[in-house]
């Protein structure tokens, strides 16, 4: 394939700012925030970030997710267990999260330990998807393993579909939630010249977040 040069791609930022002293001190609320704005900007999924795991191998692996909840607590993600990001959890229980939110010229990094979340709230979410994605899950046992062919895939769920129709469908036990609890956030707003305005926040043993102005 021929070089493609895309070098003259350019894009200012010039949308808005974020200010040191206008920057909430709580970095959940502060990305409720910004959330609740980015949300409301014809953007589809503002909830669709990347999530970057490493296993004991220390090679790092990135992929889209949507984020399912957020409190005080941490960010919430539903997954196999058995995939990929399964498996790096599994040896190295520590993620990053990234959204790039186009419309509003923002970014937000995070990143800390992750956990499972207890099985009774992945089988409440479980149970209110639609009964489409609940069988998906049970036809890839091994998420990220190779299938034979589309037709496989097909043939099972049509299995499934009449096993439990008029039924519940079970959860399976290799499906659920992981909670990111966050130790470090990073809000990036782009700015003209590439002089944009990042701010991180740290959190201290005591608990606190240090807020500082990073370079851009
Ligand atoms: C926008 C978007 C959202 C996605 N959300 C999820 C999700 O919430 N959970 C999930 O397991 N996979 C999701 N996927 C698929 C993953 O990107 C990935 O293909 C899959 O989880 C296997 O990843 P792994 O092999 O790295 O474990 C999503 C993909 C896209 C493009």
């Amino acid at each position: 394939m021929e070089k493609k040069n895309i070098a003259s791609l350019r894009k200012d930022y010039r949308q808005h700012r974020l200010d040191d002293s206008a920057v909430d001190e709580n970095p959940f609320a502060q990305f409720a925030l910004w959330f609740d704005e980015v949300a409301s900007t014809p953007i589809g999924e503002v909830n669709a970030m990347n999530l970057s795991t490493a296993g004991r191998d220390g090679k790092v692996s990135s992929r889209m997710m949507l984020l399912k909840s957020f409190d005080q607590e941490g960010f919430v993600f539903f997954t196999n267990y058995r995939s990929e990001k399964g498996k790096d959890l599994e040896e190295n229980p520590y993620a990053s999260i990234n959204f790039f939110w186009f419309t509003k010229e923002r970014q937000v990094r995070i990143s800390g330990p992750v956990q499972k979340i207890p099985e009774q709230d992945s089988e409440a979410y479980f149970h209110s998807r639609p009964r489409g994605s609940q069988l998906a899950a049970l036809v890839s046992e091994w998420q990220s393993a190779p299938a034979g062919g589309r037709d496989e895939l097909e043939e099972k769920y049509r299995e499934l579909e009449k096993k439990y129709e008029g039924k519940t469908i079970p959860r399976p036990k290799y499906w659920g939630g992981y909670l990111l609890v966050p130790e470090l956030f990073e809000f990036w707003q782009g700015r003209p010249n590439r002089l944009h305005d990042r701010i991180q926040y740290c959190k201290r043993e005591s608990g606190k977040w240090d807020i500082s102005r990073l370079y851009p």
